[in-house]
């Protein structure tokens, strides 16, 4: 592409992005991203100066000016934004830029603030009273917030002083307020705010202020215009005189002279910040002797006294290259999403979870998406959504498997159930996932018997089912033999196996891997049970007597000891010297929600949807599955649908977020 189209084409992209987030209040990629492009456009005109131009996005401030319903103000003071760096390395070469711009003065100190992840407003008081309030805008030029402004609790109407004063800060919706709203959109079948970013410019920008002061907008200063004219020398004493004069800022103004300890602070703001009730998106680095700011000037876009530093961002867009269906222990088939890789808090990341085929159904998903992903507390990857405004038509549709991947089979799917599910007992995926799950560490913990390892005993036939783990002894010398075995560590294997017959029989419950039976409900059972005959005895009736356990998992239970194949495993075990009795060990105390029904409806964020079932019962709750008068808790993710409907006019059923049931049940864990 020649050098010309591209500086169009990015010119393009960039407004059309900025136009979203600005305007929309919708973000189509993350602001490393933005960035990224910003940097190719300034980069490509300043080595090709006959395509500069004074309205290319290299030379202004991100706008909302486009369709404003306000009148707009011209500030008197430019309205800057910051530059923006994402490590230390780069904000050594800040400091480093400083000092030599200051020459031989004395060496600056540096304030360390938190940056808001709001918008930024500049208030004007008139002899101590609020006269106005004007969003950034283009920077030059904003919009007239007054009225809203008014209706912000934390911006007072009158100063403790009779003075003239312009404040600039950010305006944000805290994180508190954010849920509530969210919930009561929620309930009221409305779309639901992203972020509060999103929901704070959105309420910033409505007509009617009455909706502005019912959303609890709050406003954190950290700049005044002119302010050697009030004696202030450093900004560090800008913020004293912002709360003398009964305005609000964070209370995060530390000031740091090394590189080694402004590190120090923004890690240890990296994670405090999620302590606060606002959102924060990095921090901002200032030159704290105002004397300087002076010396340092501007770009035409940003201070050169400050810099701004970028937390990584918890979603990132990136493209979605294809799908690979996997297999699990129990046949179930999940879509994993192949992404072209990115960074997502820290990692590199490939590979992201779709769960089912139901899901791409439903986040319409297609092959060749720009998608977000995030890490879903923090661990595993997932796919939020798809960035359906950046679609080129050249995106394919993904299509359900109709067989097994493995080993082909027609793939079945139970009624009423959105898991596609392989039936041959013998696939190969999930011979091989029954072997990980028994050996695992929560299960009979065998160490030596990875999944390299297990392919290979299956091909040589030492092993068909679980049971011929106990009997690997016999095979001693032919694995002493093998290429990379060596005696040592089939020593430690037969040794780890020998340990593991004397793992609690809850644990050897654990390891037969009854679907819908995890760690917890085998430690039920087991206590419950007291030995696995008593277990096999239990009629469907005696299990959903068990507080805990709720129709999915008795059914499933009751499933898996109809089987023959399963009864003789489980006779094989017992023969080679498992635990499969044990004494009563702890009771569940934790049963929060005894004798309580759920119901689970909508898109989680935080759970699956049988981990959320899961966690139900463990606390002693039972999973009812339709909403009815029995019906004691509807707990609602995002777009609940005709169930929260049929809930709210039964009128007795208690509804809760995803969110609420997770602090429930985390604080109880
Ligand atoms: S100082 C001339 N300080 O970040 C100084 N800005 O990316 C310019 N922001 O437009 C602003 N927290 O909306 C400053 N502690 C903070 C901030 C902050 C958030 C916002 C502000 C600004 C944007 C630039």
């Amino acid at each position: 592409m020649k050098k010309e189209e591209r500086i169009k084409e990015l010119r393009e992209l960039i407004e059309k992005y900025s136009y979203y987030y600005y305007t929309l209040n919708e973000s189509l990629i993350s602001d490393v991203e933005f960035d990224k492009l910003l940097k190719e456009l300034e980069d490509l005109e300043k080595v090709n100066p006959q395509y500069s131009m004074f309205d290319s996005p290299t030379m202004q401030v991100g706008s909302s000016l486009k369709n404003t319903k306000f009148s707009k103000v011209t500030h008197k003071e430019k309205m800057l934004s910051l530059s923006n760096s994402y490590n230390i390395g780069e904000i050594e070469d800040f400091i480093k830029r400083v000092d030599k711009l200051l020459e031989n003065r004395k060496k600056p100190s540096y304030v360390l603030e938190v940056k808001l992840d709001g918008l930024s407003i500049s208030v004007t008081y008139k002899d101590g009273k609020l006269v106005q309030g004007v969003t950034r805008g283009d920077g030059v030029i904003g919009e007239d917030v007054t009225e809203n402004i008014l209706q912000i609790q934390s911006i007072p109407k009158f100063l403790k002083e009779k003075i003239d004063i312009e404040v600039r800060g950010e305006i944000v919706l805290p994180i508190s307020k954010f849920q509530k709203i969210n919930e009561k959109r929620l309930a009221n079948g409305e779309e639901i705010f992203a972020n509060p970013r999103n929901a704070a410019s959105g309420t910033l920008r409505q007509l009617d202020p009455e909706i502005v002061k019912e959303r609890g907008l709050d406003c954190y200063f950290y700049f005044v215009v002119g302010g050697e004219k009030y004696g202030i020398k450093t900004h560090r004493e800008a913020f004293d005189f912002i709360e003398k004069i009964g305005l609000k800022t964070t209370g995060i103004d530390e000031v740091l002279t090394s590189v080694e300890e402004i590190d120090k602070r923004i890690e240890y703001w990296k994670d405090a910040r999620e302590k606060l009730d606002y959102e924060t998106d990095g921090m901002v680095l200032k030159v704290n002797e105002i004397e300087y700011w002076e010396v340092l000037g501007n770009t035409t876009k940003s201070p050169r006294w400050a810099i701004a530093y970028k937390f990584p961002a918890k979603q990132v867009s990136t493209k979605l290259l294809g799908i690979t269906w996997q297999v699990g222990r129990t046949g179930k088939i999940t879509p994993v999403a192949e992404l072209e890789e990115v960074e997502v808090s820290g990692s590199r990341v490939k590979r992201a979870s779709l769960h089912n085929f139901d899901e791409i159904v439903r986040k319409d998903i297609k092959i060749g998406d720009k998608v977000f992903i995030e890490k879903a507390a923090e661990i595993i990857p997932q796919v939020v959504k798809s960035i359906k405004e950046l679609r080129t038509g050249e995106e394919q549709e993904v299509l359900a498997p109709t067989t097994c991947p493995i080993c082909g089979t027609t793939l079945e799917k139970e009624e009423g159930l959105v898991d596609l599910k392989c039936p041959n007992p013998s696939c190969p995926a999930k011979v091989q996932g029954r072997f990980e799950y028994f050996v695992s560490r929560d299960g009979m913990n065998i160490i030596g018997l990875g999944q390299k390892i297990v392919e290979r005993f299956l091909e040589l036939g030492y092993l068909n089912d679980v049971t011929d783990i106990y009997r690997l002894s016999e095979h001693r010398e032919e694995m002493e033999g093998l290429e990379k075995m060596g005696k040592k560590s089939v020593e430690n294997l037969l040794n780890s196996i020998e340990e593991s017959k004397q793992r609690e029989y809850s644990k050897v419950l654990y390891s037969l891997g009854i679907p819908e039976v995890g760690k917890f409900m085998a430690n039920l059972l087991a206590d419950e049970s007291g030995n696995i005959d008593r277990l096999l005895e239990m009629t469907r009736d005696e299990l959903l007597m068990i507080n805990g356990v709720g129709e999915k998992v008795a059914d499933s239970i009751i499933n898996f000891f109809a089987s023959e194949e399963n009864l003789e495993i489980i006779e094989k075990l017992k023969g080679f010297g498992l635990n499969f009795s044990g004494e009563k060990q702890s009771k569940v105390e934790k049963n929060v929600f005894e004798g309580k029904t759920f119901l689970v409806t909508g898109k989680l964020t935080k759970f699956t949807r049988e981990g959320i079932k899961e966690e139900i019962e463990k606390f002693g709750g039972k999973n009812l599955s339709a909403v009815s008068k029995n019906l004691d808790y509807l707990i609602v993710g995002e777009k609940a649908g005709s169930k929260l409907k049929k809930a709210q006019e039964i009128g007795t059923i208690k509804i809760i977020t995803e969110d609420e049931f997770f602090n429930i049940v985390s604080e109880k864990e």
